[in-house]
């Protein structure tokens, strides 16, 4: 990809790595461009299915925003800035391919929100999460404020945002931030193995079932559980509806072709 980003695309799985490791792989401008246009890319492949995140080197994963760029802030340019980075992570969050942060040391402020737009957080041992920014003056920018507190309990948000105070991984597991913790070295095998399965089921269903969890969890009960019947009903206008129910009567693995 660029110089801030490394990229491959392997079985279905297309893997994005922030470079940066001298800077902890801190989110400056550049990187921002970069992960914009790689984004686009990836929501046009089609042989991507799965999405992992994780940072190069073995101490961050995404140390937040480039505090020099920070420094240099007026009020119009951060709140250009702000809009930009939650616009960019909501197109993460909402990408049509189900997206997982494989967090390998520090996930901080902008890399905590970052962690926070993917589907499924999975971390080291070794990582540490939090949202810094009150310790600079600053609140979080790129949607933490939100995410945070819509993913876990409340009173676990605010502690984490007002101390500003990291948290282990194995306290982030506790408070629910991330789903599971494993030793660096298995980090990518078990991320990896949880996209694999995921791919192995019908795309649309995948896509259709990620839609209504995100798009539901802003509407009220009723209006979700509405959402959730249409696009229940949506499933049944493709070829692996047909192809899922089937193999299981047959007693046979469905082939999806994802139409
Ligand atoms: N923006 C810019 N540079 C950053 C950065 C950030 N968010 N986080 C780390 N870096 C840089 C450091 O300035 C240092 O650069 P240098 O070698 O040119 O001096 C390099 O990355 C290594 O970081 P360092 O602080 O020396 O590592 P450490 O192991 O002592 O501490 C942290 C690690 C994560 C505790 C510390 O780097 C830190 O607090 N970073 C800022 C985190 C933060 O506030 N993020 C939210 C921003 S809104």
């Amino acid at each position: 990809m660029g110089k801030n980003i490394l990229f491959e695309k392997k079985e279905g799985i297309g893997l994005i790595k922030f470079n940066r490791p001298d800077k902890l792989n801190a989110l400056n401008y550049e990187t921002l461009d970069e992960l914009e246009t790689l984004l686009k890319e990836i929501k046009e492949d089609k042989e991507i299915k799965v999405v992992i995140f994780t940072g190069a080197g073995e101490k961050a994963f995404v140390a937040g925003a480039d505090i020099n760029e920070l420094s240099k802030l007026d009020p119009l340019k951060a709140k250009r800035l702000s809009l930009r980075g939650q616009r960019i992570f909501s197109e993460i969050e909402n990408l049509e391919k189900p997206t997982i942060a494989a967090i390998n040391g520090f996930a901080l402020g902008g890399g905590c929100e970052l962690a926070l737009s993917c589907s499924i957080r999975i971390a080291s041992t070794n990582a540490k999460i939090g949202q810094p920014e009150v310790k600079l003056g600053l609140i979080p920018g790129y949607g933490g404020t939100q995410r945070l507190a819509r993913l876990i309990a409340k009173g676990h948000a605010m502690e984490l945002i007002l101390t500003g105070e990291m948290v282990s991984s194995e306290e982030a597991l506790r408070i629910g931030i991330v789903n599971k913790v494993v030793p660096l070295e298995e980090l990518m095998l078990v991320v990896e193995s949880i996209a694999k399965k995921i791919i192995a089921n019908g795309p649309l269903a995948v896509r259709l079932a990620s839609e209504a969890i995100n798009r539901g969890l802003n509407l009220s009960l009723e209006d979700g559980l509405i959402l959730e019947a249409n696009l229940f009903g949506l499933c049944f206008s493709s070829e692996d509806a047909k192809e899922g129910t089937s193999a299981f009567l047959e007693k046979r693995i469905p082939v999806f072709k994802g139409e």
